[in-house]
């Protein structure tokens, strides 16, 4: 039902932990099944020097976190944003259907905290076009796109 890929970061997750002095905090979480997934970002020329995350919640989520935080380590805030869920779960060679809202998290985790960065900053970023700070009502089971 798992990919290798998906054991691997769920059993030996990549970049778990907290950053003191974090120049972004992003936190999302998912009411229906209540995992909750926080990221923490250093960030320098608009570029992602650090990022460490805790999440609480499934493997699938674990997992999804610990490789959208490889997907993002060194690169610009711009491709950060671009990184959508689909190419988190496709980077872990797939996730099941009903496992696919876990990597939506990661996404929205990202997003959250570069929003938090740039209203720390005063900075606009395109790919925070019409983007919303989560409110904690939203359900991430509704938007997966298959
Ligand atoms: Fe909801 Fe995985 S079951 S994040």
């Amino acid at each position: 039902m798992y990919s290798e890929k998906v054991m691997d970061h769920f059993t030996n997750p990549r970049n778990v932990g907290e950053i003191k002095d974090a120049d972004a905090v992003g936190q999302v979480g998912n009411p229906k099944c209540g995992d909750i997934m926080k990221m923490y970002f250093k960030i320098e020329n608009d570029t992602v020097k650090d990022v460490k995350f805790k999440t609480f919640g499934c493997g699938s989520a674990i997992a999804s976190s610990s490789m959208a935080t490889e997907l993002i380590m060194g690169k610009t805030i711009d491709e950060a944003l671009a990184l959508s869920n689909k190419a988190v779960a496709e980077a872990l060679d797939g996730l099941p259907a009903a496992k696919m809202h876990c990597s939506v998290l990661a996404e929205e985790a990202i997003k959250s905290a570069i929003y938090d960065y740039a209203q720390r900053n005063n900075k606009e970023y395109e790919g925070l076009k019409g983007y919303k700070p989560p409110t904690g009502d939203e359900d991430h089971h509704d938007l997966v796109e298959e």
